[in-house]
């Protein structure tokens, strides 16, 4: 749907679970940290209901997100059950992959259209400092599979943060196949107010010291901002995904729902609508729908991270909002 400033909704970001095998130091504490009760969390039927009522406004593609969404049990059926939703065109799942293996094949009879991998460095003894487990060389095995079962399309996203991430390992990946490697600049949410961004720049520079001149590609992979760059020699492109220092949010096409259920409009702000609160009362699809299309219709106009004193109403961690 067409939300108040003229911008086309058609993509929503699912969290299906906040539980992670990973605790990435940008994402997550290291402990304590506080798990939604299995009660507060969607069904599965109440998801596949929702994405009904978000199809019929107009929302064609649904990501699922956590957390880490192969944690919840019985993810393959979530996404057999919503392709299989009117309307719904495509279904995709972002991942960290440790337990892509036990997925991979279930994921792609279920139909699943595109995974997105994260992995912040190819260095194991940093992975390891990153993540605050040791699943590195499942991580590895786990992308070489999937990228040589080659039957679903898969990206790998990467924050950079620090110069020893070897971000030019990371790019690697897009070389022997055909996968795309993007860097995503680190936002300024939970934790990840204590970390810097490394300039789209900065790391330009560094993979052309290493790999030769970069050339702006002009194309448009998937349904995000992604801007894309070709290397002499590799199969998949380099993406960058500026939200910060290059804004995007006049052509924003996203929401984002949590897995508790409440629909947020905008990564920064608070803004949305608890829809949990409407499905247990009891509420109709006529009045779900209501409720969604008054909320997108009041998508706020643009982030304002870095900003002066900045709107900085996010008080969630990364892990409950699903990136
Ligand atoms: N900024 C940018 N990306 C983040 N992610 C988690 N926290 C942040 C942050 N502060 C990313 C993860 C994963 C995706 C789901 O969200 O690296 O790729
Ligand atoms: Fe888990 Fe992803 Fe957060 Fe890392 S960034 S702790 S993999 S949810």
């Amino acid at each position: 749907m067409i939300d108040g400033t003229g911008r086309n909704i058609d993509y929503i970001r699912i969290s299906i679970t906040d539980r992670c095998n990973l605790r990435c130091v940008y994402c997550m504490p290291e402990t304590g940290v506080q798990m939604t009760s299995h009660k507060e969390i969607l069904t599965f039927d109440e998801i596949i209901r929702l994405c009904g009522i978000f199809a019929s406004l107009g929302i064609k593609k649904i990501k699922l997100t956590g957390g880490e969404p192969l944690c919840r049990i019985g993810v393959d059926d979530l996404v057999r059950d919503l392709k299989a939703v009117q309307g719904v065109e495509q279904v995709t799942l972002t991942t960290n992959a440790v337990e892509l293996d036990e997925h991979l094949l279930p994921l792609y009879e279920a139909g699943l259209d595109a995974i997105n991998i994260s992995i912040d460095t190819a260095d194991p003894a940093l992975y390891k400092r990153l993540t605050r487990r040791d699943k590195f060389d499942e991580v590895m095995a786990n992308i070489k599979m999937a990228a040589e079962f080659g039957k679903i399309p898969l990206k790998i996203n990467c924050v950079p943060m620090t110069a020893e991430q070897k971000l030019y390992d990371v790019a690697e990946f897009a070389r022997n196949y055909n996968i795309h490697v993007r860097f995503i600049e680190m936002m300024p949410i939970g934790f990840g107010k204590e970390f810097s961004f490394i300039s789209r720049d900065a790391i330009i520079e560094l993979l052309e010291e290493r790999f030769g001149p970069l050339t702006a590609a002009d194309v448009s992979l998937g349904n995000g901002p992604a801007e894309y760059y070709s290397i002499p020699g590799f199969k998949g492109k380099i993406g960058f995904i500026s939200a910060v220092s290059h804004k995007f949010c006049q052509t924003c096409n996203r929401v984002r729902m949590t897995a508790e259920g409440y629909l947020k409009t905008c990564l920064q702000y608070d803004s949305g609508v608890n829809l949990k609160a409407c499905l247990r009362a009891g509420g109709t699809d006529a009045e779900l729908k209501e409720l969604i299309a008054n909320a997108i219709n009041e998508k706020p106009l643009s982030h304002h991270f870095g900003d002066e004193g900045d709107g900085d109403s996010e008080t969630k961690i990364m892990s409950q909002i699903g990136g």
